[in-house]
């Protein structure tokens, strides 16, 4: 039988990636702070995204999550939300019209903060610094007061992922994503690239569906989905003090949720299963993401699973699995057979980036785009060896012309890493190449949408 859960439960069991705050007064006293201020999102949203997550589950949708590595406090811009906003809603509508399938949209935006390191240190010129941690708790300049961590940072990123969300509400329901702007979204610098041409194209199509459908009566003013869409948060729940501040009772149903996003992930270094991030995400009720990289193995994954979603509900657990593409092939199948043996319900999502990261001659890390799309084809070729459902990806994508993951359609080199590299931690795929992958992905959905009628076919033949 478990110990009881609280929102500060976690703080009983071992923990990694603690940053190392030299004044505990002064974090205690913003943690008090943080839990007076009004919740960022509510308890029936993150509902209602378990529930879409469960149709994706079902095999009856596709999830899109996807956003920077680490947002940033000198990237606040309203101009970077509306550019990462459009090349989302670009993929989104690529996947829903090409793909023929419905798109369930989370940013990785709006609290994207905290970032896990693969060393506590770093080391520069014969010295030595703390990591850069993400802007919630550290500053990525490389001095040894800037690397300090620093509580009140806390404050800066609840401000800034309130303002960040309030700009995607309206985005989102205040007429911006109305498909009948379907053409608008394009950004400057892809309208002469071939995504830019193929998106022309599907955009053209879908005006005269809406055409033919505003001739039918079915129109924007009258029907909302047309007008609007939803949109939702995410981020990886790393910093827990700043989660548990923010955990509070949902009074409809008397049960706790974290308000901080509606979606959290847990990372591929913190899932250990008696450690203290997987014990605050058990007691939370919101969707939960699991990182699974290399070294997840099948047993201790259906442990995780029995410790955050023992009733098996569907939409609770969506496995990110990031295995590189060379090894995404091995890894895969015996945890999909085991999941598959318990008779467990999970959304199954493909994160492309972090098993395929580089370093280039130069020093930048980087991500070849071809490795990227060979991780994603695979994790759908193994889907449907296995029969299950490739049920969405999970990408590190920016709205702005970036030059961090080399390859695709601009053919970007190792030699222009350097030109627009403005990633905070990992290398992020740039429009194009965002919306390139989404009509390869779009292309997949439809191949097994159809292999999928093909053999409902059968089966109703020989019935
Ligand atoms: C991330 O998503 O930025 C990340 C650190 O991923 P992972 O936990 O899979 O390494
Ligand atoms: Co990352």
């Amino acid at each position: 039988m478990a110990a009881p859960w609280s929102p500060g439960s976690w703080r009983n069991q071992p923990i990694e990636q603690v940053p190392d705050y030299p004044d505990s007064a002064a974090l205690a006293e913003v943690e008090k702070r943080l839990s007076s201020f009004p919740p960022l999102v509510f308890a029936g949203e993150a509902r209602e995204l378990k529930t879409a997550l469960a149709e994706v589950a079902k095999g009856n949708a596709f999830l899109l999550q996807g956003g920077d590595c680490a947002e940033s406090f000198a990237e606040h811009h309203p101009d970077h939300i509306r550019d990462f906003f459009r090349a989302f809603l670009q993929m989104a509508v690529v996947l829903t019209f090409a793909g023929g399938c419905p798109v369930v949209k989370v940013g990785r935006i709006a609290g994207q903060f905290a970032k896990p390191r693969s060393s506590p240190v770093e080391v520069s010129g014969g010295r030595e610094f703390p990591s850069y941690r993400g802007d919630i708790v550290n500053d990525i300049a490389l001095d040894p007061e800037a690397r300090t961590p620093d509580p009140g940072r806390q404050l800066m990123a609840y401000r800034q992922a309130a303002a960040t969300l309030n700009l995607l509400r309206a985005f989102a329901q205040g007429g911006y994503a109305n498909l009948e702007h379907v053409h608008q979204w394009t950004l400057g610098f892809i309208k002469d690239s071939p995504a830019g041409h193929r998106y022309r194209e599907l955009a053209d199509r879908i005006s005269e569906a809406l055409t033919f459908m505003r001739a039918c009566g079915i129109t924007p003013e009258n029907t909302g989905r047309l007008r609007s869409t939803r949109f939702y948060t995410s981020h990886e729940a790393l910093l827990l003090g700043y989660e548990e501040a923010l955990t509070r009772i949902d009074s409809t149903t008397g049960e706790w949720y974290a308000t901080s996003g509606h979606f959290l992930w847990i990372g591929d270094r913190t899932r250990q299963p008696d450690h203290a991030h997987v014990e605050y995400c058990r007691g939370i009720r919101n969707p939960i993401g699991l990182k699974c990289g290399p070294s997840l193995e099948p047993d201790t994954l259906i442990r995780l699973l029995d410790i955050l979603d023992p009733e098996n509900e569907p939409g609770r657990m969506t496995l990110i699995c990031r295995f590189g593409a060379e090894d995404v092939g091995r890894h895969l199948p015996r945890l999909i057979r085991r999941v598959e043996r318990e008779g467990r319900t999970v959304v199954w999502s493909c994160d492309p980036m972090h098993g395929n990261t580089i370093k280039a001659a130069s020093g930048y890390k980087t991500r070849p785009f071809d490795r990227i799309l060979q991780e994603v084809e695979t994790f759908f070729d193994v889907h449907r060896a296995e029969g299950t459902h490739a049920g969405g990806v999970h990408v590190e994508m920016t709205g702005q012309n970036v030059t961090e993951c080399i390859g695709g359609a601009q053919s970007i080199k190792e030699t222009d890493l350097s030109d627009r590299y403005h990633t905070h931690c990992d290398p992020r795929l740039n429009a194009d190449q965002a919306i390139e992958l989404a009509f390869i992905i779009a292309e997949r959905l439809k191949r097994e949408r159809e292999a999928r009628g093909r053999s409902d076919d059968r089966a109703s033949a020989s019935a």
